[in-house]
């Protein structure tokens, strides 16, 4: 992509980010229906759609010819990556948006022909954005984040997981899991997955691992999190499909080998 293409939709999309941003805190505390989807834990909310159809009108008006891939139903059906495409989820952390009010994000990734070149997770109740451009660093605000370069172990890390999976077998082995979450030092679970990929990037946490992710929970956090010289694959070590759903782990490049090859791997 062309730095100034690249410089165009990374401006552009912040201030569309930003604006949707302000008409969720707007909104949030009006009259809201929630509806369930797959099941009762999957939610959507009129503000989800109403953000989503915001940002689809708005990329589709103004870049005729990029495609979107989004989580509430205004993106298109796409079976390859070729060209620009916008990986969007208006509300990532439904669940907190509306158990919670607060704790979800804006997620919004640019790929060309399949390669990551703008990220954006915008945590809207605390007003910070993180972005990142390829090649060029990942920032808080307006900080740039400092590289994952220190040593470090197993045992002293902080990882992220999301307890509902940990107890299906038929997703990973409970018994390596049980082992993982003694090994490391301790676990957290924040039920944004963007939100989660920012702090993987900010080291605030060292890793983040989920059984079932959709491209629109990861595409920004990818970017991000590489930026800062974090890895993300999927939880066999192949490389991530942006057009499914699939078990995914973003982490410090020191552990997730480990992680992996005696935890993941190994017993299924
Ligand atoms: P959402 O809030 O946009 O639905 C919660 O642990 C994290 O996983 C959130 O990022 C949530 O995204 C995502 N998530 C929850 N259920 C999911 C499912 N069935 N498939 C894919 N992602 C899911
Ligand atoms: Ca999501």
């Amino acid at each position: 992509m062309n730095e100034d293409l690249r410089i165009n939709l990374y401006e552009q999309a912040k201030e569309w980010i930003y604006k949707a941003g302000e008409n969720i805190r707007l909104k949030m505390n009006g009259p809201l229906t929630v509806d369930t989807k797959s099941d009762a834990k999957d939610l959507v909310t009129t503000l989800d759609k109403e953000t989503e159809k915001y940002l689809a009108a708005t990329i589709k008006k103004t870049y005729p010819d990029h495609k979107l891939i989004s989580e509430e139903g205004y993106g298109d059906e796409l079976q390859t990556l070729d060209g620009i495409v916008w990986i969007v989820d208006p509300i990532d952390g439904t669940m907190n948006f509306v158990e919670q009010k607060r704790n979800f994000a804006i997620s919004v990734g640019i790929y060309e022909d399949g390669i990551g070149e703008i990220g954006f997770i915008y945590n809207v109740m605390d007003d910070i954005l993180y972005s990142a451009r390829r090649g060029e660093g990942a920032y808080k605000n307006d900080r740039q984040l400092p590289a994952l370069q220190d040593e470090l172990l197993l045992d002293e890390s902080l990882l992220s997981l999301t307890h509902f999976w940990l107890c299906d077998n038929r997703l990973v082995d409970k018994n390596n899991m049980m082992d993982l979450v003694q090994k490391v030092r301790g676990t957290r679970s924040y039920g944004s997955a963007a939100l989660e990929f920012a702090m993987v990037a900010e080291g605030v946490l060292d890793g983040y691992l989920s059984m079932k992710l959709s491209p629109w929970d990861v595409a920004a956090g990818m970017i991000i999190v590489h930026e800062v010289g974090g890895i993300t694959t999927a939880i066999d070590g192949g490389s991530v499909n942006m057009l499914r759903n699939q078990a995914i782990i973003t982490a410090h490049p020191e552990i997730i080998e480990t992680i992996i090859e005696q935890y993941l791997q190994s017993g299924k």
